[in-house]
């Protein structure tokens, strides 16, 4: 550990935000690399006296900011740490950094289920970092789910997430396309969410370059119209999830009308588009007949 004073650490760190970059990614950098949690970065604020402890000198933390600036590379992939909720998550560039937007899913499911359910049966399909089932399996503790994902090297990310933010087993994951891995489990889900890749082509072609270079594509691009997967899942949606079971979809700002309709296509039922905390109509809701 390195001791140096709070008001030479503020005096270095307004030095390094003027060069560029945001409050919060270099609380993510200060945090996992430096060792200062969120709370000491808030209370050296409000009290800049007396010394700080830090785990990498300064000049070390300063390259690693100006990586970031100058290669446009996420502070997240560079700390291989991401906060979300109240989550800790590992991350590296094989996992889409979860957004904050995205923690309303788990919102979402509170409104409908409350918060004491005992006897729910979850899946998420397309589970990255494992964020919003993490954050089910540990509001619902005495509830069982499953986390899936296309691929297994992802699935290892979330599997330690999982085991880092938990002694619980009530979550299990498997790997494979969309509904496949959950074949046995047929007619049995109180409830599906997924967040699936629904950038279509030609917006992913144009994204900015710390997301294009950075994250990966699997987890991005929807096909031509972004609803390819949508599609894929509400299709199959009715074998899996029981009688009046709902499914939870994320996707892009303006495709909510069209998923909509996908659900009526597929005979579900108390269809609504909900929006996000800028007003977006975000998630798409409904529940099997
Ligand atoms: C937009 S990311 C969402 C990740 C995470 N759930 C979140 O909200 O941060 C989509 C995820 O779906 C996975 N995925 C892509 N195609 C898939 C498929 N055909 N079957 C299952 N998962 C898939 C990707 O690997 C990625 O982890």
């Amino acid at each position: 550990m390195l001791s140096i004073s709070v008001k030479e650490f503020l005096f270095w760190k307004k030095k390094q935000l003027s060069k560029g970059g945001d409050q919060q990614s270099f609380a993510v950098l200060l945090d996992c690399l430096g060792g200062l949690t969120i709370n000491d970065q808030y209370l050296m604020n409000v009290k800049p006296e007396g010394k700080l402890y830090l785990k990498k000198n300064l000049d070390y933390l300063g390259s690693i900011w100006d990586n970031h600036l100058q290669e446009s590379q996420p502070i997240q992939y560079l700390c291989g740490i991401t906060f979300w909720r109240d989550l800790k998550l590992k991350v590296s560039n094989k996992v889409l950094i979860p957004r904050p937007e995205t923690e309303l899913i788990v919102d979402i499911v509170f409104n409908i289920f409350g918060k004491r359910s005992q006897k729910l049966f979850f899946a998420e399909l397309g589970t990255g970092s494992g964020a919003i089932s993490i954050a089910l399996a540990l509001a619902y503790p005495f509830c069982d789910g499953i986390a899936t994902d296309i691929d297994q090297d992802v699935l290892e990310i979330a599997i330690r997430n999982y085991r880092n933010s938990c002694k619980q087993s009530n979550l299990k994951f498997f790997c494979g396309n969309w509904w496949s891995p959950l074949e046995s489990y047929k007619g049995k889900l109180d409830l599906a969410v997924s967040n699936p890749p629904y950038i279509p082509r030609n917006t992913y072609e144009k994204l900015p370059k710390e997301v294009k270079n950075f994250e990966p594509k699997v987890a991005l691009l929807g096909g031509e119209d972004g609803l390819k997967h949508i599609r894929e899942i509400i299709q199959k949606a009715p074998f899996f999830l029981k009688e009046k079971g709902w499914l939870i979809l994320e996707n892009h700002f303006d495709q909510g009308e069209n998923v909509k309709e996908l659900l009526i296509k597929n005979k579900f039922t108390s269809i609504e588009i909900v929006k996000d905390l800028s007003g977006i109509g975000r998630f798409t809701i409904g529940r099997y007949k």
